[in-house]
């Protein structure tokens, strides 16, 4: 595809998928925040069926809002069910991942030095990872483990790890994180689509057929809506996980992968308990400090140089050669690379100035998470990587 055109596809969706996902989580939070806020109602509210009362202001206006206890006596002519934000949010992510890691599963989605992959062969694991783990998920939902929270929670943690390190065993570390979240996301969609909707509509049917609904609807509905509480924050990350080499670059990708969504889903825990008036400030201490230990665990080491190494000077020929041989295939204004045919991020290393302009983000990305050159492509050796370092800590000095 023209790489012009695969842009402005690219801006498009992506821009769809965020609104869409805005709306989403907004909606779900909104609703989350409502329900652990109604208040016992008034009197004359009460006799009509009301269970729980909230007022509110907002956009000069004020709202006045009824949860009823089981149903109203009628269902109302227009009623809204939220479930457009969700499905649509599915449907745009799933055309980014299919424009990005599968028409584009040359550049994104596979890493030669991973897995020699051809593209179709990446594309069918691709999309078999996602049925996989959704199915797993699906199976396990339906099973009696749905009663027992805390164990479906755990063995869900455990299958997540391992299709988590398996990933990594195929995919480039960013295809592989972003499956993860199209897993993930996926999950949340069907849930919707499996779970809280057929819930719903069992109730509608209840109230105009004048019955009670069946318990089993409203218990499938409630275990699924929780899973997509705890699946909030940590999908989030991995949406932006893109911007953090120093995650999905890392040896043990897979595991600080796993780390983050325990720790988000902990901090989704401190606001669910908040909203029920239970204050418990610890689990964000803890998970404030558990980011800490992540981010030392995973800080890059300094690479050991013998006194020797430590003297030799590289100087700014050196350093010029080595990006104009490794960098500039892309970071050029005419790049020569077949797929990176516009300078990616606008960078173009045309002279010395700019390295060291551009110094800080250089080592963050060639010495720190050794992300670029883009899955080195160029063939970067780290005897070359060991220059550049002695040469950035030297630019870093003045
Ligand atoms: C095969 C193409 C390719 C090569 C070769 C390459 N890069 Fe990149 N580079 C990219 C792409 C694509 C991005 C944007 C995506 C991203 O940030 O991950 C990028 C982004 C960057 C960024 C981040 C820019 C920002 O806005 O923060 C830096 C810094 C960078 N490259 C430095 C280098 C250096 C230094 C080299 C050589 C040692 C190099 N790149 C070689 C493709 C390449």
């Amino acid at each position: 595809m023209d790489p012009y055109l695969n842009e402005w596809l690219n801006l498009v969706i992506r821009f769809a998928h965020l609104i869409t996902g805005i709306a989403w989580i907004g909606a779900s939070f909104y609703f989350v925040w409502l329900d652990n806020h109604l208040q016992t109602p008034p009197q004359e509210k009460a006799e009509k069926g009301i269970g729980g009362d909230l007022w509110a202001i907002h956009g000069g206006g004020f709202y006045e809002v009824a949860k009823y206890k089981l149903a109203p006596p009628k269902i109302p002519s227009t009623l809204h069910w939220f479930k457009w934000e969700a499905y649509t949010t599915w449907i745009t992510g799933f055309l980014l991942l299919s424009l990005m890691f599968y028409l584009g599963a040359e550049t994104y989605l596979i890493d030669k030095r991973v897995a020699d992959l051809t593209q179709l062969q990446a594309v069918l694991l691709g999309i078999g990872s996602i049925v996989i783990g959704v199915g797993i998920y699906e199976v396990l939902v339906r099973t009696k483990l749905r009663s027992h929270g805390i164990i479906l929670g755990i063995i869900l943690l455990l299958v997540g790890t391992a299709l988590s390190y398996g990933l990594t065993q195929i995919f480039s570390a960013r295809g592989a994180y972003m499956h993860m979240g199209a897993i993930i996301g996926t999950i949340m969609a069907g849930n919707v689509f499996f779970g809280i909707m057929p819930s719903q509509r069992a109730l509608v049917k209840a109230v105009e057929a004048g019955t009670a609904p069946d318990p089993a609807y409203g218990l499938n509905a409630k275990v699924r809506s929780t899973h997509n509480t705890y699946t909030t924050l940590p999908i989030l990350f991995i949406m932006i996980s893109n911007h953090y080499p120093m995650t999905f670059n890392h040896s043990a990708n897979w595991l600080v992968l796993m780390a983050i969504v325990l720790i988000t889903a902990a901090v989704r825990q401190y606001f669910v308990l908040r909203h029920f008036g239970k204050q418990k400030p610890l689990i964000l201490v803890a998970s404030v400090l558990a980011t800490i230990v992540l981010a030392c665990a995973i800080a890059p080491r300094s690479i050991d140089l013998t006194t020797e190494q430590q003297q030799q000077v590289v100087t700014d020929k050196q350093v010029s050669q080595i990006i104009e041989q490794r960098c500039n295939s892309c970071h050029s204004e005419k790049p020569s690379d077949a797929v990176f045919t516009i300078a990616p991020t606008g960078l173009v290393f045309s002279n010395i100035a700019t390295i060291k302009q551009w110094a800080p983000r250089i080592k963050a990305r060639v010495i720190d998470a050794k992300d670029m050159p883009f899955m080195n492509k160029t063939g970067m050796t780290s005897q070359e990587r060991g220059q550049l370092a002695r040469w950035l800590a030297k630019v870093d000095q003045k």
